[in-house]
C-alpha cells in the first residue's frame, strides 16, 4: 500500500516508535490520527508534523478502553476519510520490581495495554476498512520470538502478539486486510530509558546497550511492512545489525501456503 493520501490511526503515537512512524508517515504524504494517554506530548507531536506540512490530529484515548478505541479509529473516518492502516504500537514494560513481585494489577495492565489491545483494535478497525483493503500493523518484540526473563509478562504479552498476527491472518486475508508485527531488539526510546533509570536506582548496573535501535529505524521498518502487498501474517524482526522476516511455523499435519 502507498501510504500517500491514506489515513492511518497510531497508537502510543506521542512517544518514541509511535511518534517517530507517526512523522515518517506523514512526511509520506499520510493523514495520521495520534491516539495516547499524554495530552501534551501528543499536541507537541501534531504541532511538529503540521509544521513540516502533513496532516494530523491527536485523541486522548487509552487503548485498553472499547470507547476510546472506537472514538479513535471514528475519528479518522472522520477527519481524514477513512481507515487505511492501523498501528497497534502503545506498551507498557512491568518495570520494577518485576515478576512475581509487581502487584497482580500491575502485571494485568502489562497484558491488558500489550497483548488485550491489540486484539481490541483489530476487532474494531475490521468493520471500518475499506473493503478494497487495509493494513493493520502490531508490536510485538524481540522478546515474543526468544525468551525474555527479564520481564516474563512483557515477553507473554509479546509472543500473544506474535501469534495473533500469524493467527489472524487468513481471517483478515478474506477481508483484503494484511495484518504483519514488528520486533523490535531495545530501541532508546523513554520506555527503555525509564527501566534503565529504574534499574540504577534499584541498584542495578545494566547501562544502555552499546548496540541500539533509533526509532526512525523501526518506523522505517513499519513503514516497510505497510508499503509490501505481498506480506500476510508476517513477523519482521528488527535488530541493529539488521531486518529479518522471522519464518512462520506451520501447526504439524497442516500444509504450508504460499
Ligand atoms: N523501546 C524498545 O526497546 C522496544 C523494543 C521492542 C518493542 N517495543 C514496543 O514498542 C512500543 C512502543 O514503545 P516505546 O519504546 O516507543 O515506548 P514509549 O514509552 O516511548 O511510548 C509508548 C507510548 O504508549 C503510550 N501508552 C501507554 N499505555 C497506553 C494506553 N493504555 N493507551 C494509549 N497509549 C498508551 C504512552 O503514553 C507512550 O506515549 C511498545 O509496544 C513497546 O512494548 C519497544
Amino acid at each position: 500500500m502507498d501510504v500517500k493520501g491514506k489515513a492511518a490511526v497510531i497508537t502510543g503515537g506521542a512517544s518514541g516508535i509511535g511518534r517517530a512512524t507517526a512523522e515518517l508517515l506523514a512526511r509520506k504524504g499520510a493523514s495520521v490520527v495520534i491516539a495516547d494517554l499524554v495530552e501534551e506530548r501528543g499536541a507537541e507531536t501534531v504541532k511538529a508534523i503540521e509544521a513540516a506540512g502533513g496532516h494530523a490530529a491527536f485523541i486522548k484515548a487509552d487503548v485498553t478502553d472499547e470507547d476510546d478505541s472506537r472514538r479513535m479509529l471514528e475519528l479518522a473516518v472522520k477527519r481524514f476519510g477513512g481507515l487505511d492502516i492501523l498501528y497497534n504500537n502503545a506498551g507498557i514494560a512491568i518495570g520494577l520490581p518485576g515478576y512475581p513481585l509487581a502487584e497482580v494489577k500491575r502485571w494485568r495492565r502489562v497484558l491488558e495495554i500489550d497483548l488485550q489491545a491489540v486484539i481490541l483494535g483489530c476487532h474494531l478497525a475490521a468493520p471500518l476498512m475499506d473493503p478494497k483493503g487495509g493494513v493493520i500493523i502490531n508490536t510485538a518484540s524481540m522478546a515474543g520470538l526468544y525468551p525474555y526473563k527479564e520481564d516474563p509478562v512483557y515477553g507473554a504479552a509479546k509472543a500473544g502478539v506474535v501469534n495473533f498476527t500469524y493467527s489472524l491472518a487468513p481471517w483478515a486475508a478474506k477481508r483484503n486486510i494484511r495484518v504483519n508485527c514488528v520486533c523490535p531488539g531495545v530501541v532508546d526510546t523513554p520506555l527503555v530509558r525509564r527501566g534503565l533509570e529504574a534499574a540504577k536506582r534499584a541498584g542495578h548496573t545494566a547501562g544502555i546497550p552499546a548496540k541500539i535501535l533509533q526509532p526512525i529505524q523501526i518506523a522505517e521498518a513499519v513503514l516497510n511492512l505497510i508499503e509490501n502487498d505481498n506480506l500476510f501474517g508476517r513477523a519482521l524482526e528488527v535488530r541493529p545489525t539488521g531486518s529479518r522476516l522471522v519464518e512462520t511455523p506451520e501447526a504439524p499435519g497442516t500444509r504450508r501456503k504460499s
